[in-house]
């Protein structure tokens, strides 16, 4: 006997749901084979009615009275798709207490505030789905929670920014300035009007948050590792990474070291050689590597109307099936007590790449190698520049002194960089960079 359809609300009818009722709406039959049953669209709520919408609904289903729908008990389930963290964190609650189970793609609230979410769907006996929240169209989360299980991840490296991925892709590849680039990238929708969540690494510190949890099983929010973005980036430094064999790519990277977990998301040098180094434009990549399977990887569209709706259409369908309960009702998520430390942030080790901004006159070399030195940092490459040819001779030139290190602490790193500060030769502006193995 066939099911009876599957009614859902989208709570948020914006580039996302716009894109989820296109995908429903007009690929009903699709749905239904996928679903063993057909999936309904009862109700979509906006804040503003009035707007134009891209997309054909029944008469009645538009809404801006999101009581009536947590309060409608047809709605089996809720696409959570308003963004933000209020009033969206108090809307999923309540849907939840209302007995619905519920689809997001929103990783600032999981990030933030997913333990409380899930235990209310724990206590009334709800399910939910997130596959949308991190890397977009890429199947990440059901990668790590179902395909994988039977691993422990031991490490993730991965671009999860789409925003920044084509910034610097344009920076490298067509020698734009970091300004240009952003005003393209907004130009082409890839970047918000307000693109600081993008470009200062916190929208990839909320996903690499909710991989470490599925991975981990412990609450990190992006306040516990070290998160920096790539607003700071000059031309320059993409410049000579390239000179050095490397590409600067915004890298989300969480590690099981000698049983603690080395996090950060920070602009880093990759080799160009590497996976990871040669995603360009506004994709995602994500390399994981499981104890069992070894390195595997993913690439794709990490957001945009369709491939975010990708993912959330297939946590509909498995909602519909009812796979999705079973597998919900088994994570083992945001426990009491974790069970991986995280590395504290001046412990973690790394290769870096400084800047430095030096005076072009003797002795200037020896003093910031004497520093690094003191502080146990040995360099494997040095580049310095020629100054430019000046009419004043007796002028005192300021020139780039570029440095690679070898592997060394943050903590051995900032004292030297104190120390650096001291320094009557060496002037800002610096970049330290670190440096992927
Ligand atoms: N855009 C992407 O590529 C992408 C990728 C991955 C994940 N996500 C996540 O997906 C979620 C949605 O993103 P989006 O880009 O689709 O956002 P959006 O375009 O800004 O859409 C938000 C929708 O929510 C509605 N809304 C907001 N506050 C509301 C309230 N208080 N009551 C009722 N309706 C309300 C808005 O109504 P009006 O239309 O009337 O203003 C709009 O329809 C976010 O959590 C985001 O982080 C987005």
């Amino acid at each position: 006997m066939a099911l009876p359809p599957l009614q859902i609300a989208i709570v948020g009818l914006g580039n996302v749901g716009t894109g989820v009722a296109k995908i429903l709406t007009e690929h009903p039959e699709r749905i239904r084979q996928r679903s063993g049953r057909s999936v309904e669209i009862r109700r979509a709520v906006v804040r503003d009615l009035s707007k134009p919408r891209d997309v054909k609904l029944n008469p009645g289903v538009l809404t801006n009275d999101l009581e009536s729908v947590i309060h409608d008990p047809n709605v089996q389930v809720a696409v959570e798709l308003m963004g933000g963290i209020h009033p969206a964190r108090e809307v999923m609650l309540a849907l939840l207490a209302a007995g619905k189970d519920v689809v997001t793609a929103n990783k600032a609230l999981l990030c933030e505030h997913g333990d409380e979410i899930f235990e209310c769907a724990k206590k009334y006996g709800r399910t939910v789905c997130f596959e949308a929240a991190v890397a977009g169209g890429i199947p990440i989360i059901a990668a790590v929670g179902q395909s994988m299980a039977g691993n422990q991840i031991l490490g993730i490296q991965a671009i999860l920014n789409g925003t920044t991925n084509y910034i610097l892709s344009e920076m490298l590849l067509r020698g734009q300035s970091y300004e240009e680039a952003l005003g393209q990238a907004q130009e082409l929708g890839y970047a918000e009007a307000d693109p600081t969540l993008d470009v200062n690494g916190t929208d990839a510190a909320q996903k690499l948050g909710i991989l470490a949890q599925l991975s981990f099983g412990c609450k990190v929010t992006a306040a516990d590792f070290h998160v920096s973005g790539i607003d700071k980036l000059e031309r320059t430094d993409i410049q000579y990474a390239k000179e050095l064999g490397y590409t600067i790519k915004l890298l989300a990277r969480v590690h099981l070291v000698g049983g603690r977990l080395e996090m950060s998301v920070r602009p880093t040098l990759i080799r160009v050689d590497r996976p990871l180094a040669q995603i360009h434009g506004p994709f995602n990549a994500i390399l994981l590597d499981g104890d069992v399977v070894g390195p595997v990887s993913y690439s794709g569209r990490g957001a945009g109307q369709l491939p975010t709706a990708s993912a959330v259409a297939a946590d509909i369908i498995d909602l519909a099936i009812g796979r999705a309960q079973l597998t919900f009702a088994c994570l083992d998520l945001w426990r009491e007590k974790s069970p991986f430390e995280l590395v504290p942030l001046h412990e973690a080790t790394s290769r870096y790449f400084l800047r430095l901004t030096v005076e072009d006159r003797p002795n200037v070399l020896a003093e910031v190698t004497g520093v690094l030195g003191r502080h146990g940092i040995s360099l494997a490459t040095l580049i310095q520049p020629e100054a430019p040819e000046v009419d004043d001779a007796s002028a005192v030139q300021r020139v780039p002194l570029i440095i690679m290190t070898h592997r060394t602490s943050a903590g051995s790193l900032a004292a030297a960089e104190r120390e650096l500060d001291q320094l009557a030769a060496v002037h800002s502006p610096r970049m330290v960079l670190a440096v992927a193995d």
